[in-house]
């Protein structure tokens, strides 16, 4: 079988991000294994501590994943069961679905059409008398306008739970990604701008009654053994993973900074199919994520495929739109909808060259459709 030329190109390199900090990341594994502490532990809390002040948070308390930081957010702000909690339709599965796990609806809102971020005009039509949250998903790891957002949500009496899955180390308008709203949630999945070698996540807040009730909820609702003060969840952070996340944290901002790079050499080189976005304002894109929108999506991917180059699409139906959450529907979600036929997702990760980048583009530059009739 021919190989394509210029070997094949990840959407996301893992392997390259490992390699370059091997050696401190094997030492941190191998110190938990010989301290025997396997669950919980000071691998844990010391990651909490160094996350929380690079965040400007009063407190992390780390979980065991980004859906499980969104359940426990909902049931720490005692959100009542059947409250609804206002979602844009166009987001991971995960966010949506830790609302419901934590017994309150989800009530789909649509995103702007630029952005792909929640629609507050649409949130406004969404809000009822049992609203009791609003969800922004800062998505692709581009933040929302969380000053718009908290007064929207003051001026509707409502929570604000940010999903910041994708968006570890993005600030806007000197606010962290995370840290704006009640409760902030992130996912370290692998794959995440900060990932750890398996599933964790964390929830941030800087209200101490909070921080307690979601230390609780996460271990059994214990504040010491055995003593069980509310009916909680066994969502504990490994501290394998800890120790992983506390050697990547330093990182962070210089690999952020090198997807700021790779973001840059796309819109030089895509310009017609990146609207600019904040390109005033970088630092509020991490771009975990680098998404064009392409009439022709799904024969672009597989011409870029044939080229060996990986692209994925994030994602490919608005949330009410899966079979899963079709009861919860409220749409139509035009923007969400238009997105979900059209995003996809090139090459995105710290690793990338610009030799990487300029053959991407030459790829979806020269695609032509007509060309495969
Ligand atoms: C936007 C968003 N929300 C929630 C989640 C859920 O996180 P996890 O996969 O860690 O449960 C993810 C990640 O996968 C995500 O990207």
């Amino acid at each position: 079988m021919s190989r394509p030329a210029g070997g094949s190109l990840p959407l996301v390199d893992l392997a390259a991000l490992h390699r370059e900090l091997g050696e401190e990341l094997e030492a941190a594994v191998l110190d938990v294994v010989r301290s025997q502490r396997l669950v919980g532990g000071p691998a844990v809390a010391s990651f909490e501590q160094r996350f929380a002040s690079y965040l400007g948070a009063g407190a992390v308390v780390a979980v065991g994943n980004g859906t499980d930081a969104i359940e426990l957010a909902v049931r720490a702000l005692e959100i009542e069961p059947v409250a609804e909690v206002l979602v844009p339709a166009n987001t991971f599965i995960g966010t949506a679905a830790g609302v419901v796990a934590a017994g309150a609806i989800p009530r789909f809102v649509d995103v702007d059409e630029q952005s792909g971020l929640i629609d507050l005009d649409s949130a406004e039509q969404h809000v009822t008398a049992r609203t009791q949250a609003v969800i922004p998903v800062h998505l692709y790891g581009r933040m929302a306008d969380m000053h718009a957002v908290n007064a929207f949500a003051s001026r509707h009496g409502l929570a604000v739970i940010e999903d910041a899955a994708q968006a570890a180390g993005a600030r806007r308008d000197g606010i962290h990604a995370g840290a704006g709203g009640d409760v902030g949630c992130f996912s370290f999945y692998p794959g995440k701008n900060l990932g750890a070698f398996g599933d964790a996540g964390a929830t941030v807040t800087s209200d101490p009654a909070l921080a307690d009730r979601l230390r609780l909820l996460r271990d059994h609702g214990q504040r010491g053994r055995y003593e069980h003060e509310l009916i909680g969840r066994n969502s504990r952070m490994d501290p394998i993973h800890a120790a992983v996340l506390t050697v990547k944290l330093p990182h962070l901002d210089r690999f952020n900074e090198r997807r700021r790079r790779a973001a840059q050499w796309y819109r030089e080189l895509l310009a017609d199919h990146l609207p600019d976005w904040h390109a005033d304002d970088p630092a509020s894109d991490v771009h975990h994520l680098l998404p064009i929108l392409h009439e022709e999506r799904d024969a672009l991917a597989r011409e870029l495929a044939a080229a060996g180059v990986q692209t994925g699409v994030h994602y490919p139906q608005t949330v009410p739109q899966t079979a899963a959450f079709a009861r919860f529907d409220g749409g139509p979600f035009p923007s969400a909808e238009r997105r979900a036929k059209l995003q996809l997702s090139l090459p995105m990760h710290p690793h990338l060259s610009r030799e990487d980048v300029e053959r991407v583009a030459g790829l979806v530059d020269a695609f032509s459709p007509a060309a495969l009739a």
